[in-house]
């Protein structure tokens, strides 16, 4: 089969970007709004974003921070912790400032200190999100050190994500990030109110990626890629056509130097080349007409959103991405850094 030269969607969305704050957010902004139309951003900044007049103030420095001409949504999330105040979360969503809550499992990844140390403790607030059909997004992975770092997502389904459905079995839920087989089967056979994010990055590597001639910290991220046959299983899951599986890219940046260090942080930033990175892998799954729905349909469908309007084009050109971008003295490896992509995506005009 021939590919096409061009491929032209409705504008997509991100459902799960870190757009950061201070000196990385112009970057990270610029390069998600030149991709996606809105994105659902992270709350995991230092302070948590846990009330409404932080969710407000910080939705207006990225909008202060987005270049003139792209036109961009950031769409707001609640940081969940132990003593969040369900009234709070509640009013946010009725009010329009956030879009869902984000659970972090305390101690789970990158400025989750903050989070929930057992999920019974926000029982009161998923009681109120499952009333109003608030979603809630989920970091799938446990805690407890006792658990293999490659075995944290599955357990996590089986110990915290099983058992809270059935004390919510109505509530919307979104794991983010899935890693493995177990997360496609569990939501494959979940109802409706069930759904999840797909990066790009886990459709591309797996955790060979780390250890590739040497320690690579830029294929570091969490959840940790897995083993080949369950990125085997989120390339099906993506180009399926199910629409409980969408784009989520969970673009994460950190400063090169965060990432090449002794101890370096989870993330990988996949904002400069998240639609060229996700089409190269439905080109080879031979399902290029499945993209746009992944990309633009399933997941506004899921948070009851209208489709964007409007449409950007991917031109099949061989692009070399840059080594490291740079803004405001920050430096950061994008994913794929130095290695050709087969696609490019037009730049608005
Ligand atoms: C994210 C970050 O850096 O904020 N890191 C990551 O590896 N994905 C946090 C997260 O989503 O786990
Ligand atoms: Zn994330």
């Amino acid at each position: 089969m021939t590919s096409p030269s061009q491929l032209t969607l409705r504008r997509p969305d991100d459902w799960h970007v870190h757009l950061r704050d201070g000196t990385m957010l112009e970057l990270a902004v610029a390069d998600t709004a030149r991709q996606f139309a809105r994105a659902i951003c992270m709350p995991n900044l230092v302070p948590p974003v846990t009330t409404r007049a932080a969710a407000l103030s910080y939705r207006q420095r990225i909008q202060a921070a987005c270049p003139a001409g792209l036109d961009f949504t950031p769409l707001l999330t609640a940081y969940l912790t132990d003593a969040i105040d369900p009234q709070e979360v509640a009013a946010g969503y009725e009010e329009g400032v956030f879009a869902a809550c984000k659970l972090y499992p305390a101690g789970a990844t990158t400025n989750s200190d903050a989070g929930v140390t057992d999920v019974r403790n926000i029982d009161a607030v998923l009681e109120s999100m499952q009333e109003i059909g608030m979603p809630l997004l989920v970091h799938g992975e446990v805690v407890n050190p006792e658990v293999d770092v490659f075995d944290r997502e599955a357990v996590f389904i089986e110990t915290v994500l099983e058992p809270l459905l059935s004390r919510f079995p109505g509530l919307k839920v979104v794991l983010e990030h899935i890693t493995t087989r177990d997360a496609v089967n569990f939501v494959t056979a979940a109802p409706v109110n069930v759904a999840a994010t797909i990066t790009a990055h886990h459709l591309h590597i797996d955790r060979n990626a780390l250890f590739d001639g040497g320690l690579r910290p830029h294929a570091y991220c969490l959840p940790v890629a897995k083993r080949r046959g369950h990125r085997e299983a989120l390339r099906h899951a993506a180009v399926s056509g199910n629409p409980k599986f969408f784009l989520g890219t969970d673009s994460a940046p950190h400063p090169r130097s965060a990432k090449e260090s002794a101890c370096g942080c989870a993330g990988i930033y996949t904002a400069p080349v998240a639609l060229e990175s996700y089409a190269e892998v439905f080109e080879e799954e031979g399902r290029l007409e499945r993209l746009e729905a992944f990309a633009s349909e399933y997941g506004p469908r899921f948070y009851g959103l209208a489709l964007n309007a409007g449409s950007v084009t991917l031109e099949r050109t061989v692009q070399t991405v840059p080594e490291v971008v740079e803004n405001a003295g920050q430096s950061v490896v994008p994913f794929k850094a130095g290695q050709e992509l087969r696609w490019r995506l037009r730049q608005r005009a």
